[in-house]
């Protein structure tokens, strides 16, 4: 099992579920609110951590109440907190989530806080950790100075650089060019590439584009539909599984906690499409973000 390690965000989520989503200048009746762990990195770092990883998480968290909300699920789940920095100005972020209970549709606003003012000197400091790690795993929440350092360390050590490019946010073309692997989902996919992903073929051209930035391995996810994965010159779509949808809210997440851990473990990356997907799946049938991450046990269960 290769050590892995997750640089990216954490927010406290603030979920409501509502009969339909409020237009402007609409207020609406919520029937359910909830506080919880979330953030694209933590989440991400969580899946993977269940799923059985060897998997450090590197996250900026304020000197407030809400930044034990990191500390008390990293500790219930027994995962390291050796690489936590902490702003003395900045508090810790929030995410403010809206699900309609119909359609399971949501709509985020995230505020990023102390994980959006990652420092050089932060990142210098856990250069030894990533230098260790065969993959590492960044998304887009942080500031992006942060992560275009970490992307120089990962191609300083040889250590493979995977980008869930997610909430999309303008990159350099340097900054791609050091991703071993892109994971937008189909409206990243558009953004970055300029091309409209609605089929094999579009999503074929898509990953041209990114092959042209200097990616190497290519993976659009598509919501219900599944994922188009290109590898070495075989490109798919593997269908999503079919289950009972109750909040898609980290949907991407559970897939790319999913995907480091397989991939940390030695599955080529159809296997560990298949086993990313199942995390996914599971983890659309519970409400919530970081707290609908399914276990090892009920992984393989599913994947049975
Ligand atoms: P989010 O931002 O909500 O976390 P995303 O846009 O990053 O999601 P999606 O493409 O929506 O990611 O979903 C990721 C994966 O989750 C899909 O590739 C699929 O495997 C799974 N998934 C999403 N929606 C469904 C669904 N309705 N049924 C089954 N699997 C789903
Ligand atoms: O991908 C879901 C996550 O996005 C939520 O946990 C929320 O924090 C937002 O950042």
């Amino acid at each position: 099992m290769g050590k892995t390690a997750v640089f990216g965000s954490f927010v406290v989520d603030l979920m409501a579920r509502s009969p339909h989503l409020p237009v402007p200048k609409e207020t609406v009746k919520g029937s359910m609110f909830r506080m919880g762990p979330g953030g694209k990195g933590f989440n991400q770092c969580v899946a993977a951590h269940k799923a059985g990883a060897d998997v450090i998480m590197m996250t900026k968290l304020g000197r407030d109440t809400f930044a034990n909300v990191a500390l008390d699920t990293m500790t219930e789940l027994g995962m390291p907190k050796d690489h936590l920095f902490y702003s003395d100005e900045t508090g810790t972020g929030i995410a403010l989530i809206l699900v309609d209970e119909g359609t399971s549709e949501n709509e985020i606003i995230i505020v990023p806080g102390a994980c959006g003012t990652i420092t050089a000197a932060e990142v210098e400091s856990v250069e030894s950790v990533i230098k260790d790690c065969e993959y590492v795993l960044l998304q887009l929440e942080i500031n992006q100075d942060a992560n275009e350092m970490v992307a120089e360390l990962c191609k300083k050590h040889g250590v493979k650089m995977i980008v869930n490019t997610a909430p999309y946010s303008p990159v350099s073309d340097a900054f791609l060019s050091k991703a071993w692997m892109v994971t937008p989902n189909e409206i990243e996919a558009e953004e970055l590439t300029g091309v409209k992903v609605t089929d094999l073929d579009s999503a074929k051209a898509a990953a041209q584009v990114f092959y042209k930035k200097g990616v190497q391995k290519v993976i659009i996810t598509l919501g219900g539909k599944g994922v188009f994965v290109s590898s070495d010159g075989r490109e798919e779509i593997v269908p999503a599984n079919h289950v009972q949808v109750v909040d898609t809210t980290g949907a991407g997440d559970a897939f790319n906690g999913g995907l480091l851990c397989a991939l940390a473990e030695g599955k080529d990356i159809w296997e560990a499409t298949r086993f990313a997907q199942a995390l996914a799946a599971l983890s659309v049938q519970k409400i919530g973000t970081t707290p609908s991450m399914p276990t090892r046990a009920e992984i393989d269960a599913f994947l049975k």
